[in-house]
Parts: structure tokens; sequence; C-alpha cells
């Protein structure tokens, strides 16, 4: 039997795609191996997002030349965003040359076509430009047993000037409202408890829809699918999280009270010049409106620091925001400009020196908010969904509370996979709350 062995970089969106190849591959007689050394296929998915990633693909497909000229019957294929930039494929063919297959995001599901060739000894370079109609039916290979990712949106029409996403990923593109649905009920009648809806910006979901529905729409008729106890969505953008959106929530059983907001920048300046839509002001306005609808709702962002020209006062613009609004955690990001985007083509560069400063002093504010905040949750019991094994150690089991904090607690009869227990915190840190169970 032959064996592979998927590489992903990148967001959520990527590791689903992840999932699909693995259906794919499946579907033709592939199993999953346990290590790189032991495929006969490696799939790297890639992302393009910041400079490191693309990096970290180049270096590892290198590595697996040695492999191939062990074992010439290995194949070696790269997919996913970094491949959709202008020229990449020939950069590949030329810095890479012993990868046999490149493959877009837009036809993800003609690998079974590229592989017939690939399987035959040629070959196969595939990148479409433009996204064709959306693809349904294809098959997952699902990664978590108790959590689900369903993408309901493709692409980004927002054009964040840091950002590649939108001419990687290509145009906004709605998956149906019906297929959506009945995804999430077979999800639930298959044992999954938790889905994770997903798209680059999903309350931008159903504008390029004829039936008027959106997101909020979406949310509402999801909430109560039978068997699936809470729902999750990732990304939302601040310039369109609607009242009806909050209300919505406010109003629902199963969607979750953790909202993740990504604020990029504190100063409006940096702000208009991100073209993120809204200012500082309107931001705080709707967490304000967010924590009065949704009370004990967690917030979480994104922050770039070093956006070009952004000055010391723009960067204490973002500590200030970070101070006030005591965000329960926030990825933090050093700007890396990207070929094509507006920011890469913008004068003012702020210097490495500069960025990895600010960096620093940026995670050090935001953690001990972080831990702070976590510290409250000492002595508290929660409600957790238990995910299963914990990473770090086989004697203890790993979930979530509600609010997206990982809690882990040691084995007890009362927390099988899939269900929601008490969990009282007993050791709160900054990114794993210790438990025990208190009850079913
Ligand atoms: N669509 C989501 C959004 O609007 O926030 C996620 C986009 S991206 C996958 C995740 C995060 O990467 C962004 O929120 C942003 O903070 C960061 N990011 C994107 N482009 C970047 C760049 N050129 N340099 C540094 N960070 C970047
Ligand atoms: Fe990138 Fe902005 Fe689209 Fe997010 S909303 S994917 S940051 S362009
Ligand atoms: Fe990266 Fe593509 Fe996601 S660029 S962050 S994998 S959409």
């Amino acid at each position: 039997m032959r064996k592979y062995f998927i590489q992903t970089f990148g967001c959520q969106m990527n590791e689903h795609d992840s999932e699909v190849i693995a259906g794919m591959l499946e579907d033709r007689g592939y199993v999953a191996a346990h290590a790189v050394d032991d495929a006969d296929l490696v799939i790297f998915n890639t992302c393009c997002v910041r400079e490191n990633p693309e990096r970290k693909v180049y270096g590892r497909a290198a590595d697996l030349k040695r492999l191939k000229l062990a074992k010439p019957d290995l194949i070696i294929g790269i997919c996913g965003c970094m491949v959709q930039q202008e020229g990449e494929a020939q950069r590949i063919a030329r810095k890479l040359p012993h990868v046999d297959l490149v493959l877009g995001t837009m036809n993800l599901h003609r690998l079974p076509d590229l592989l017939d060739r690939v399987e035959a000894g040629q070959k196969a370079v595939e990148v479409w430009d433009e996204q064709g109609g959306i693809v349904e039916g294809l098959p997952a290979r699902r990664a978590e047993a108790v959590s689900a990712w369903v993408t309901i949106m493709y692409g980004c029409d927002n054009f964040c000037s840091y950002c590649i996403v939108p001419y990687v990923r290509g145009r906004e593109r709605s998956r149906r409202f019906e297929d959506i649905v009945e995804e999430v009920r077979d999800l639930g009648r298959a044992g999954y408890r938790e889905v994770v809806l997903l798209g680059q910006n999903v309350n931008s979901y159903g504008h390029d829809l004829a039936d008027g529905r959106d997101f909020a729409d979406l949310l509402q008729a999801l909430d109560g699918t039978p068997g699936i106890y809470r729902i999750r969505y990732t990304t939302s953008h601040p310039r369109d999280f609607s009242q009806k959106l909050i209300d919505t929530i406010a109003a629902s059983k199963t969607i979750c009270e953790h909202f993740h907001l990504p604020l990029q920048a504190g100063s409006d300046r940096v702000l208009a010049r991100m073209n993120r839509g809204y200012t500082q002001g309107q931001y705080v306005d709707l967490v304000r409106r967010i924590r009065e609808a949704v009370p004990g709702s967690s917030i979480t962002t994104d922050l770039i620091v070093g956006f070009p020209g952004e000055t010391e006062e723009d960067f204490l613009e973002t500590l200030k925001v970070v101070r006030e609004l005591r965000f329960d955690s926030a990825f933090t990001f050093v700007f890396s400009p990207r070929r094509g985007t507006a920011a890469a083509r913008m004068k003012d560069q702020v210097p490495e020196d500069v960025k990895s400063e600010r960096i620093q002093r940026l995670i050090e504010v935001q953690e001990d908010i972080t831990v702070e905040i976590n510290r409250g949750l000492a002595g508290k019991v929660v409600e957790v969904l238990v995910e299963g094994e914990s990473k770090t150690s086989p004697a203890m089991l790993a979930g979530r509370t509600r609010t997206n904090k990982l809690v882990v607690f040691p084995r007890d009869d009362r927390a099988r996979r899939g269900t929601l227990v008490k969990v009282r915190i007993t050791r709160p840190q900054a990114w794993t709350q210790m438990g025990e169970v208190v009850g079913a």
C-alpha cells in the first residue's frame, strides 16, 4: 500500500484543504504515513502570508532531495497559497527540480487527475488563475474526531494593503446555504460535537448569493443542529460585524462566546493605510457592544507591528488599545512585505531592529494581560468539551471552554471524548489552564 504524508503551513483554511487532500488520496487507496521517511508521496500545503513559512517550505522541500535519491519512486508535491504567486511555479521548477507535482488553491479538486500523470512518471504542474465554481462533495479525511472545520466561503475581496490572501485565494465565493446546513447536519449525525465555520471574512458570507441571506441567518439556521453542542467561526472582520450578528449570537444556544476580531493596529492613520475600513473608535465601540450583549465573552485579536510609516506614536496607539480593551490573547506579527501588495511598495518601510523592538514590547504587555485574565479563572468551574488525550501527556485529557481556552486535566471516567464536563480550574497559566473534573 502506498503511503502519503502531508505537511501543512498556514491557517485553518489550509489545514482543512489538507483534510480534503487526504480524503482524495485515501479514496485512491493511499494510507497515512507516520513520518516523511516512511512515505511514498509527500505533499507540502504551503502558506505565503509572511516570509517565514515560505522560506521553511523551500528548506524542507530541498531536504527531500536526499530521500528521493534513495527512493526514486518518491513523489513530491507542492500545493497551497505559495504556488499561486506570480512566477512561483517557475521558481519551484528552478530551485526544486526534484518536485513532481505543483497544484494551485483554485484547482485542488484536480489532484487525482494530476496524480495519474505523476504516477505514470511525468511531471504535473497546474495552477489556475481564475476560480471556477465551487466544487462540492470532495471527500475529507478529518484530523479531529470532535471538532470539524466547515468552509462556508472561499477567497477574500478586502485587499488589506499588507495582505497576499486576496491574490492567492481569489474573489469571495460563498457556498450555498443549504449545502452548509446539510454538511453540518451530517457532521452532527456522524458524532462531531463542534463545527468551526471557515472563511477569510465570514461576516461577508452571502453577499454574492442571490437569496439575500447573510452570515447571521446562517448561524441562526445552524444553531440547534442535533448533536452539535458548539459552533465557532473564523475569521470575522471588525468592519462587517453587524448589530444583527451580535444579537443573533447573544440569542443563540450553541454559538460560542468567543470573538476573534483582528484589530491589526491602533492608529487611525495606520488603519487607513492598511485599508481596514474602521477607526480605533469604531473598533472600541464594537467591542463595548459585544461585551454588553454577550457578557463573559472572550475577545482575541491579531496585531501587526512595523507597518510602513508606523511611527512610535502610532505604535503607542496600538499599546493603548491593547491595555484598554484587555484582549484574552493576541497573535502578534512583524509586518512582512509581500510581493505584489500595496504595502510592499510603500516607501517608508520600518527598519528591522525597530520592528523587533516593538514586537517585544507588545508581547510583554499582552502576556501580562493574558495571565491576569486567566488568573481570574482560578477556582472557577467551566464547561469543557473533551477533545481527547492531551498533546503533552497521555495521562491527561484536553478540551476547550466555550471561550476557547485550552484546559488540561487528569483522566476521569466522566470525561469521555466528545462529552461536556465541568472542570474546576486549579492552575491557570498563559496558554493552558490546568484543572480537575468535578461533574458530568
Ligand atoms: N482574514 C483574516 C483577517 O482579516 O484577519 C486573517 C488573515 S491572515 C491569514 C492572519 C493574520 O496574518 C492577519 O490578521 C494579519 O494580522 C497577519 N498578516 C497578514 N499579512 C501580513 C503581513 N504581510 N505581515 C505580517 N502579518 C500579516
Ligand atoms: Fe487579508 Fe484583509 Fe482579507 Fe484578512 S480581510 S484575508 S487580512 S485581505
Ligand atoms: Fe497562509 Fe493561505 Fe491561509 S497564505 S494564512 S494559508 S489563506
